[in-house]
């Protein structure tokens, strides 16, 4: 098992097709969750949680998915419907982050929206450090209305993402990162 440096800056995102099974274990399942609750929250107000996407719901969430894409795709083909209904069944696990902050908090709403971007990034660490990979999507259906809502997701509430978790079915390539130098200043140099 990598150590926790080697783990962050070798990490890549690996598309969901190519995430393959065996899925996490409810043990695992519950670390994950675990560590992806457990970051920085000012105010302690928990404003995000987490919907689980495995096996036969991943399924039933899709067919949800397509109904809606049906509805604004009249011509779709039958491909593009299937296509839909696998949205969340492409990966062995997926779970959405939800972002429930509330605007009138004594805590700026932007904290509490950047708490849950946390979680969500943490997620990701974590399904790494177990040994599988993630990709945090949003795609078109995390802003679709009629989606969320047959998802279980309140008008209020918004998705900061998908994150599908799985095994790699190969190493992921790595890909060009900013150079420190371009996004680093030190305050008082000239
Ligand atoms: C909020 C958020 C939403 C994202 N949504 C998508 C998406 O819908 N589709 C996509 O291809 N990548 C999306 N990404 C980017 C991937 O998660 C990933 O960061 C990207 O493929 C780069 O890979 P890396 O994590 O290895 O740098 C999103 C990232 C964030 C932070």
């Amino acid at each position: 098992m990598p150590d926790a440096i080697d783990l962050l800056t070798t990490r890549r995102s690996v598309k969901p097709m190519e995430l393959n099974g065996p899925g996490p274990t409810a043990a695992e399942l519950a670390t994950l969750l675990t560590v992806a609750s457990r970051v920085p929250d000012h105010g302690k107000l928990t404003p995000w949680r987490f919907i689980v996407f495995e096996g036969e719901a991943q399924l039933a969430a899709g067919n949800k998915i397509a109904a809606v894409f049906c509805a604004d795709h009249p011509g779709a083909t039958a491909d593009q419907v299937a296509f839909e209904k696998r949205r969340l069944a492409r990966a062995p696990l997926v779970i959405a982050v939800v972002s429930r902050a509330t605007p009138n908090a004594k805590i700026p709403e932007w904290e509490q929206v950047l708490s849950a971007g946390a979680a969500a990034t943490s997620l990701v660490f974590a399904a790494h450090a177990l040994g599988f990979a993630a990709s945090w999507l949003t795609e078109w259906y995390a802003y679709d209305r009629r989606v969320l809502e047959a998802l279980g997701v309140n008008p209020q509430e918004r998705i900061v993402g998908f994150v599908h978790i799985g095994r790699p079915v190969r190493p992921a390539e790595e890909r060009p990162r900013p150079p420190l130098d371009d996004i680093v200043t030190r305050y008082g140099a000239s």
